[in-house]
């Protein structure tokens, strides 16, 4: 599953850095992006980063069965639903559907406190001799 997590997330860098070269584009014809079409761009930017790391933490604080699966499918909702939010809303003038922030933004929120509760909890004991985990204070 953590495989899911990192696909999405060098997958999202492609296609933000699509958005990016668009915005560029237009600057070349001397228009301003949207500002929707940036914070889409960034949002989606970052969050894909953050897929990524979230990747290879799940793997190295060891999170697994039932409490991986939500990790990853909370995140996958978020980093993708978020940032289209941006382009969809604004770019088709419904910008009602602004309101579902408030559903994707606390289903990351919801990943990053799962994740902060299995780094603050994870016992030293749990991990075997054999990884190489540096010290996390
Ligand atoms: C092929 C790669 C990329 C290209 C061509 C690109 C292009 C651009 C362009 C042209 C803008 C200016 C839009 C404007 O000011 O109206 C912009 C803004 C921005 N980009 Fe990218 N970008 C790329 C990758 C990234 C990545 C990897 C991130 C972060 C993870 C990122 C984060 C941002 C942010 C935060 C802004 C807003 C900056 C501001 O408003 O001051 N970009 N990008």
């Amino acid at each position: 599953m953590t495989r899911v997590l990192k696909t999405s997330g060098f997958l999202g860098l492609a296609v933000m850095m699509c958005v990016g070269l668009y915005q560029g584009y237009l600057f070349a014809i001397e228009q301003a992006p949207p500002f929707w079409l940036v914070a889409g761009h960034a949002h989606l930017g970052m969050l894909s980063i953050l897929a990524i790391v979230t990747g290879v933490a799940v793997e190295a604080l060891a999170v697994t069965g039932q409490l991986r699966r939500v990790v990853t499918g909370l995140f996958l909702i978020g980093q993708w639903l978020l940032p289209v939010t941006w382009w969809v809303a604004f770019g088709t003038g419904n910008e009602f559907l602004l309101a579902t922030f408030f559903v994707w933004g606390p289903c990351l929120i919801v990943v990053m406190l799962l994740m902060a509760w299995r780094a603050a909890t994870i016992e030293a004991a749990n991990r075997g001799p054999s990884d190489k985990v540096p010290a996390d204070d």
